[in-house]
């Protein structure tokens, strides 16, 4: 066994080698927890999506000192944490990634499932062009069940928000959360009026301005789709960029019409000094012909 990918409420997750290849263990503490995400990362071996998800390779039982502990195998996913990916290369990826998001959800709710623990957490992007790609299939729920896990910053039940019934509206409330944490930079907690907190958090964060409306349909649970929050996000996106490009045109106006005043300011110059050379010339070649005028009026 090598490094530690990661650990979380459920598992422990290894880098491993295996006849060469370097693959991904997870190590659970309950079977019957593990055994259910195996059979949800099996049912989705058939049916992967453009957004990357786990692999099942093996799964098996490990007896330790401690006992039977179950454990999987799957592919390695490589790529960079998402709250940090938006740091590093700027929060335009946002609007993109999420759209990706969307998208993937739209699919998993399709085939009846809810991704249930949605965070940032199990959320990472990679590749080239960047791709979305997610872990951990222990929230995976079906649609219309009790939600198994999650995680209180992004549980609607625990925001009073609703309840944990598994539907697409359940991921989508979690998906608004994730966005208001990576524009604002740090995860938003309820306090005593949470509805309040979300709506002051949607109004006074500059960044999510733009999409105030769409999260805050998703955050009051209107949205019956993933779909249709994806067409609005998209909207929504499609007017900053405009409004952004309106706002920008002054500046970018401005300075492409000093470009373009510059060489005209040049060459103004040039034809004033033109000019006055041109009047001196003439006014000397004047003065000159009136200069042998008289000379000639002399003799
Ligand atoms: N296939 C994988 N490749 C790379 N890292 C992984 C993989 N699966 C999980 N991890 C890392 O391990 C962490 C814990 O795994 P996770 O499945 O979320 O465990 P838990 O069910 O205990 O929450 C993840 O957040 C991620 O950072
Ligand atoms: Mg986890």
């Amino acid at each position: 066994m090598h490094k530690e990918l990661g650990r979380g409420a459920n598992g422990i997750v290894y880098l491993v080698e295996h006849r060469g290849q370097t693959l991904a263990l997870k190590v659970g503490q309950d079977l019957f927890s593990l055994t259910s995400e195996v059979n949800v990362l099996k049912h989705f071996q058939k049916a992967q999506g453009r957004v990357l998800g786990p692999s099942l390779y093996d799964v098996d039982d490990w007896h330790s000192p401690d006992g039977v502990r179950p454990f999987y195998v799957m592919n390695v996913i490589k790529g960079v944490p998402l709250i940090r990916f938006v740091k590093e290369r700027g929060e335009d990826w946002l609007p993109v990634l999420v759209l990706q998001l969307l998208g993937f959800l739209e699919q998993l709710h399709q085939e009846g499932w809810v991704f249930g623990d949605l965070k940032p957490e199990h959320l990472l992007v990679t590749g080239k062009p960047p791709r979305l790609a997610w872990f951990d299939a222990g929230g995976v729920t079906r649609m219309g069940w009790a939600i198994k896990e999650y995680t209180e910053l992004y549980d609607r039940g625990c925001w009073g928000m609703g309840d944990r019934k598994a539907e697409s509206s359940y991921d989508l409330f979690s998906v608004a959360l994730i966005v208001m944490h990576i524009v604002r930079g740090k995860p938003l907690t309820a306090g005593n009026d949470p509805a309040r907190t979300l709506k002051q958090a949607l109004e006074e964060t500059q960044g999510l301005f733009p999409y105030r409306h769409v999260l805050w349909r998703a955050l009051s649970g209107r949205y019956r789709s993933a779909q249709k929050m994806r067409e609005d996000w998209l909207l929504a996106w499609q007017a900053r960029q405009e409004t952004g490009q309106k706002k920008g045109r002054p500046a970018g106006g401005a300075i492409s019409a000093q470009r373009h005043q510059a060489p005209r300011k040049k060459r103004s110059l040039l034809w004033k000094l033109g000019k006055v050379i041109s009047f001196l010339f003439i006014s000397s070649f004047l003065i000159f012909l009136f200069a042998l005028y008289l000379f000639y009026q002399a003799l």
